[in-house]
């Protein structure tokens, strides 16, 4: 009998996690992947671009809840993802269980509502543990391995976090790193196109930065702070800077503008809107330095041995600062600078590439799926 898997994605970093397992689904006839996107994340640049880089089939379901606060954005999802989950598959028979990717709320809201349909849960990238509750995904992360019977892990702090929380040793599964499965595969392409000439860098010439937590994005005076901190930066190195449209917004509603515009184009700010996954990789791939605060970075700048100066004062990927090539700098200046200095001088450490990050955790995780 064919067992149909409901397979969740809403927000941009779900995407490249969820593209190498339903490749990896194709070689077991018996399981039908139906993909279903939430539309948390809509805009083409955020969204559909990265079905074409990552050539992922188009959503069998499309549950289009757009943007609101965190409440009615999960309560949005809850409502229809029931309704889905309920009805079955679109050619019939019941849902033999529901995988969820990373932490955003896409993730909490489906696995909730899957949960309380009886729907065993499977998540990837679980035990992931920042212990910081005022980040968003923290909560969407412990939620969601409390709810998962099925505990796909990344990196070894993972293994323990779950085990600490109780779960049992059948659960948990250390099977490495989807989105560097997708990195690897897809890094020979991203490199043969031709983004550095359109925006005028040279290979190891410049920084890449994204900033777009809410802890760094959402308050006028950090926020500020930090777009100084770039322009400096900028002095002794290129940056450029895709926006992420929530730190679009806040600067526009901080009257912050000004400290780009000053310092584009005499200064080496570049400031771009948010780039599809193949043009983005070929910018991170040949970068000197990565600053960034998002957590898939962290992990894709490890892999690809490029420095990452990560603008947290914590990080729920720590073998990427113990392993790999990233520093915790929280919102420091100076730690920056000194760190940038490290960098420029080729004092930075180097770091390795983590065990079982190899470009076959979605093989790993397809061969469980279907053996259980
Ligand atoms: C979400 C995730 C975060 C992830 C990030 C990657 C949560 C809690 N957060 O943050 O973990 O790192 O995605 O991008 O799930 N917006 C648009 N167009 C869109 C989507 C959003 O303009 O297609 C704007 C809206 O103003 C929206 C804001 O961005 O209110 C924030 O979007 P949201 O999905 O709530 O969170 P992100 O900041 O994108």
């Amino acid at each position: 009998m064919v067992r149909k898997l409901a397979c969740v994605v809403g927000a941009r970093p779900n995407f490249m996690k969820m593209a190498p397992i339903l490749r990896a689904l194709r070689s077991y006839p018996d399981i039908r992947p139906i993909l279903i996107h939430t539309g948390q994340h809509y805009d083409p640049q955020l969204s559909d671009v990265f079905f074409q880089d990552l050539e992922m089939p188009p959503p069998d379901i499309h549950l289009n809840v757009g943007s609101g606060s965190h409440a009615q954005q999960i309560a949005r999802i809850l409502e229809k993802m029931e309704e889905v989950l309920a009805d079955g598959a679109p050619d019939g028979g019941r849902f033999s269980r529901i995988i969820v990717v990373g932490d955003v709320n896409s993730t909490l809201a489906a696995a909730l509502a899957a949960a309380k349909l009886e729907i065993p849960v499977a998540h990837v990238e679980a035990g992931l543990r920042s212990f910081d509750r005022s980040m968003p995904e923290e909560i969407n992360r412990l939620v969601t391995d409390t709810l998962a019977d099925m505990l796909f892990v990344s990196e070894p702090s993972g293994v323990e976090n779950l085990r600490q929380e109780g779960h049992s040793n059948d659960q948990i599964h250390l099977v490495g790193n989807v989105m560097i499965d997708t990195l690897f595969a897809l890094l020979p392409r991203a490199q043969g196109l031709d983004t550095l000439a359109r925006l005028g860098l040279r290979p190891k010439e410049y920084a890449v930065v994204t900033l777009h937590r809410p802890a760094n994005v959402d308050q006028r005076e950090t926020l500020g702070g930090l777009l100084k901190v770039l322009a400096d930066v900028a002095l002794q190195l290129p940056i450029v800077f895709p926006i992420h449209p929530r730190t679009q917004k806040r600067i526009e509603s901080f009257g912050l503008q000004h400290l780009l515009d000053n310092h584009k184009s005499s200064r080496g700010l570049n400031v771009t809107p948010p780039l599809g996954y193949l043009e983005f990789l070929s910018l991170t791939s040949q970068a000197k330095v990565v600053i960034t605060d998002s957590g898939g970075l962290q992990e894709e700048s490890t892999a690809l041995g490029i420095p990452c100066l990560t603008v947290r004062p914590n990080t729920e990927r720590p073998i990427t600062v113990t392993e790999g090539t990233s520093t915790l700098i929280g919102n420091d200046p100076d730690k920056l600078r000194t760190c940038l200095e490290e960098v420029l001088n080729g004092r930075y450490k180097t770091g390795r590439c983590p065990d079982l990050w190899d470009g076959h955790a979605a093989e790993r995780i397809a061969a469980i799926l279907a053996h259980n």
